[in-house]
């Protein structure tokens, strides 16, 4: 079995299992429970929480468990609009965002907020200028993506930052999902980034797990309420397996990363030289891009097709994203890409993780050929 969509979710790594066992059977008691189980657990959440300020530079008070992406997407952009809803009402994003970004900022839209969506070139990347051109003194936040899940595309983030340390008032989000372990990716005192997005899935930890970076001292509301947990912003018994296996998955994740990235990004550089030589295949990923995601359609047959053919040798890849292939939609990245419809519903996405191989890559190659050859007159 060769699986290349690691981008819609990686197999939790064996050892973080291990760790989400060990407490789930060990550490039973409630983090607010006054008795010593409940200390605990505290002690336990409150260690985990500390291992991953200090893998990412920042405090631990910093740090806020959700329960992945989605979540924590939801929370810092209607967290922001309703604590900074009297400053303003205005928001700037991009057409490429994951739908928990778009679909959050949709609906604030139709409760009268106004918004700016930024386009993108041809790469999937949008420009600095733009962000300056949109940016107004009602604007509250922004919320642009590190790297891209569908193509791999990554945003201009460090200058994006260099325009926002202008609007200190603008809360600026960053959804660094597809971004932890695939590029440096810095947070803290020197950088201008108020909230980032993290899942715990998508880098060998558990699925439903996350957290959320709040910079200190910027105000979020809460979108659970109850009984006051994760500092009275985000309500819920906590997850105390869960935050000490992603606390264990992110540093595993960070050993050696330069190493582990130099790996994906050669076996990315393979498949893209080698499907550059088929003349029906569009490529949309940049080589340049994140080092786990590549991006092509071979031309008159869609995605889905590619997607069973190869799932018959037991190869896993996707259609884009794992949201857009449940639905059946063509993939929003590449449309705003302007990338033509009936190309962008060939398109299919390998994404890649520290333990794939080169061998797999040449393996994937070969059925590849065949299919190509099956498929090449089909306009
Ligand atoms: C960029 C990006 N943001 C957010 C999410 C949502 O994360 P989760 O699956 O943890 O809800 C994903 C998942 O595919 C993603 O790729």
């Amino acid at each position: 079995m060769i699986y290349f969509d690691n981008s819609a979710t990686t197999r939790i790594d064996k050892d973080v299992l291990q760790t989400f066992e060990k407490v789930s059977q060990t550490i039973n008691g409630n983090p607010s429970s006054l008795h010593q189980l409940g200390d605990y657990a505290d002690g336990l959440l409150q260690q985990s929480r500390k291992q991953i300020a200090d893998l990412l530079h920042v405090l631990p008070e910093e740090i806020y468990f959700t329960s992945g992406g989605t979540e924590g997407d939801n929370w810092a952009i209607k967290g922001t609009a309703i604590e900074k809803r009297q400053f303003g009402r205005h928001i700037i994003t991009t057409s490429v965002e994951h739908p928990a970004v778009k679909e959050s900022v949709g609906q604030l839209k139709m409760l009268g907020f106004d918004v700016t969506i930024l386009p993108v070139d041809h790469n999937g990347r949008v420009a600095v200028s733009d962000l300056k051109e949109a940016l107004r003194s009602d604007t509250i936040l922004v919320s642009i993506m590190a790297v891209n899940n569908e193509v791999g595309s990554i945003q201009p983030i460090g200058e994006i930052e260099e325009v926002l340390k202008n609007y200190p008032r603008v809360h600026f989000h960053v959804d660094a999902v597809q971004a932890i372990g695939k590029i440096p990716f810095l947070l803290g005192t020197e950088s201008r980034i108020d909230l980032a997005t993290f899942s715990a899935h998508k880098f060998h930890g558990p699925k439903g797990m996350g957290f959320m970076y709040i910079k200190k001292g910027k105000k979020i509301a809460p979108l659970l309420n109850g009984g006051g947990q994760e500092s009275g912003r985000r309500s819920g018994t906590e997850n105390v397996a869960g935050a000490a296996a992603m606390a264990k998955a992110l540093r595993l994740v960070l050993e050696k990363t330069e190493e582990k990235q130099m790996k994906q990004k050669e076996i990315k550089t393979y498949l893209t030289e080698k499907l550059e030589g088929y003349k029906k295949v569009s490529i949309f990923s940049q080589k340049e891009g994140a080092p786990h995601i590549l991006c092509f359609a071979l031309k008159g047959i869609r995605g889905e097709v590619m997607v069973h053919a190869f799932e018959k040798k037991e190869i896993y890849i996707s259609t884009t994203s794992a949201c857009s292939s449940r639905n059946g939609t063509t993939s929003s990245t590449l449309v705003a890409m302007n990338v033509p419809e009936k190309i962008a519903t060939s398109a299919v996405r390998i994404s890649l993780t520290d333990t794939n191989k080169l061998e797999e890559a040449k393996i994937f190659m070969e059925e590849f050929d065949h299919l190509y050859q099956q498929f090449k007159d089909i306009k």
